[in-house]
């Protein structure tokens, strides 16, 4: 059965996610690569409105425990609708935060701790694991400058984890390195306090790396278009 490559985002708030997926998507593009873009919280219809209820500032008090349940639920039904579909037909997805982000920022930002979020993640995510995940990493106080300058040019609100200032995004940080310390083969961390050129080439590196190797070893994932057979005369 043909399988697919699932390629994760993962880093604070700020730490310039949007801008390298935009531009690891055309490239990937341009050579090709069956590619699926999506996101977490969202990446459906009811997804999204998931997503709106967990980011919206001003939403009311929410339990850690309701936050991180919410965030499965929005998950399980991106699963169900768009990521194991998009991994059976053998396309690259690209998504813009998994479930790292339910380990770093439930786990370790509010405290729940990984043996929750693990229970939850094993019911709902189960053997759907990223291939590699690309953990851009940026000090929050630059992070949370950067998102604020934003916000303020563009009218936007901060979102609830926003909001939630500095030692949170620290504990969120830390749970993310403590992570790839674990996990380095799959985790890769990137350091985005750089110039966006040299981040990018770091990125492109390792998913042209995996795309390569995925193809020697002959599955039918990240396949550019199938080579045109020639016709024998
Ligand atoms: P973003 O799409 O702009 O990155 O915003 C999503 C926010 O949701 C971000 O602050 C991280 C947070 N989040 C969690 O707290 N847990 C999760 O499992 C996911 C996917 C996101």
């Amino acid at each position: 059965m043909p399988h697919g490559i699932f390629i994760t985002f993962e880093g604070v708030d700020g730490s310039g996610k949007s801008t390298h997926i935009r531009k690891l998507v055309e490239h990937l593009r341009e050579r090709r690569s069956p590619v699926v873009v999506t996101r977490e919280p969202g990446g459906t219809k009811v997804g999204e409105h998931i997503r709106n209820l967990l980011l919206r500032p001003g939403m009311g008090k929410m339990s850690s425990l309701t936050e991180l349940i919410l965030m499965y639920a929005a998950r399980e039904q991106h699963l169900e609708e768009v990521v194991r579909p998009a991994l059976a037909r053998g396309r690259v997805i690209i998504s813009d935060r998994y479930n790292d982000a339910s380990f770093a920022y439930q786990g370790y930002g509010r405290m729940l701790g990984a043996r929750t979020v693990r229970a939850l993640d094993r019911a709902i995510c189960g053997r759907t694991q990223p291939d590699l995940t690309l953990l851009l990493d940026l000090d929050p106080r630059v992070a949370l400058e950067r998102t604020r300058r934003r916000t303020n040019r563009g009218g936007a609100k901060l979102t609830r984890f926003e909001n939630h200032g500095l030692k949170f995004q620290q504990r969120v940080r830390a749970g993310y390195l403590a992570m790839a310390r674990q996990e380095p083969r799959r985790i890769k961390v990137i350091a985005t306090d750089r110039p966006a050129a040299e981040v990018q080439a770091d990125i492109r590196k390792l998913v042209d790396g995996l795309l390569a190797k995925r193809l020697r070893f002959g599955s039918t994932a990240a396949q550019a278009r199938p080579a045109i057979k020639k016709r024998r005369s």
